[in-house]
């Protein structure tokens, strides 16, 4: 019997490890949304900055040296592994302004109206609530505050989220997540992103979709990749046995046909969208 991934904070602190070996490479991937993340939010020298479901900590550097000189910046993260990595890169940069902590997105440990600017990539889809979730960064956030958060778009157009979904479900080892289900769409389509800002008392909301290519050298490599950034793929595999591996590596190699090069690299597509709302 296969199991389901429960993005629990445990399985967050397990996958710490392949996010943090995979976050160089992350970055470089998800360049176009970092850069659109960082223009939306006017990042200003002396801003007081958090920042939320931190991960290894790949958005920090450029956050911080542009708050500079005397703008701080908080990381958080609710695994404790991830912390860790994240304040790695914090010491190997000695960036003196950023503070890293151990923090859920769902109640946050601060008093009212203190941050200029609350940042989260691919953090809001993992709360208990992501409603009561946006109320706390509306809560902690100054009057006339920002906070640029960014989820993913519908399944339809996200062949990097729904390739390895489909392969386990025709594997027989999951099935392709709807919008709503907990994980990468559970947030839905950039109406209801914005809807959902308004509905925890953001004044203004704007969602703008940002593509992205997710390259890979060869089947391969994907496979090694999805084994270690996707809980789902992972938590799956791991229960399935030989026979389960198997038939997800041959759906796979079916599914990937029309991402595919000549030389076998594979580009599989991904949209995700970004929120901007004001306090
Ligand atoms: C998809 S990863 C994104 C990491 C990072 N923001 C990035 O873009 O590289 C999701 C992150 O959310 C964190 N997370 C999951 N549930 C959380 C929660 N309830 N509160 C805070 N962080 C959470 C995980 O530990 C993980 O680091």
């Amino acid at each position: 019997m296969t199991q389901a991934a429960s993005y629990d904070s445990e399985g967050w602190q397990e996958r710490a490890k392949d996010w943090i070996d995979r976050s160089a490479r992350f970055e470089e991937q998800v360049r176009p949304l970092t850069d659109a993340m960082l223009a939306a939010s006017g990042l200003q020298p002396g801003y007081r900055v958090l920042e939320l479901a931190c991960g290894p900590g790949g958005m920090i550097s450029n956050v911080a040296q542009s708050i500079l000189p005397d703008g701080e910046l908080v990381a958080t993260d609710i695994s404790e592994a991830m912390v860790a990595g994240a304040a790695a890169v914090v010491e190997a940069e000695g960036l003196g302004n950023v503070e890293t902590r151990t923090m859920g997105i769902d109640w946050l440990d601060s008093p009212a109206a203190v941050a200029d600017r609350i940042l989260c990539r691919f953090g809001y889809m993992f709360a208990v609530d992501p409603e009561s979730a946006l109320h706390e960064a509306r809560r902690v956030l100054k009057p006339g505050g920002r906070l640029i958060a960014a989820t993913w778009d519908l399944p339809e157009v996200n062949a990097y989220g729904v390739v390895p979904n489909r392969a386990l479900e025709m594997a027989g080892l999951g099935k392709v997540p709807v919008v709503g289900d907990r994980g990468m769409f559970r947030l839905g389509s950039a109406d209801d992103l914005k809807e959902l800002a308004f509905s925890a008392g953001f004044i203004e909301a704007a969602v703008t979709p940002v593509p992205l290519s997710f390259e890979f050298e060869s089947l391969e490599d994907l496979l090694e990749w999805v084994c270690g950034m996707s809980q789902t793929v992972e938590t799956a595999l791991r229960t399935a046995g030989p026979e389960g591996q198997i038939a997800f590596d041959q759906a796979m190699t079916e599914l990937v046909v029309p991402y595919s090069n000549s030389s076998g690299g594979i580009s599989l597509p991904g949209v995700a969208l970004l929120l901007t709302a004001e306090a």
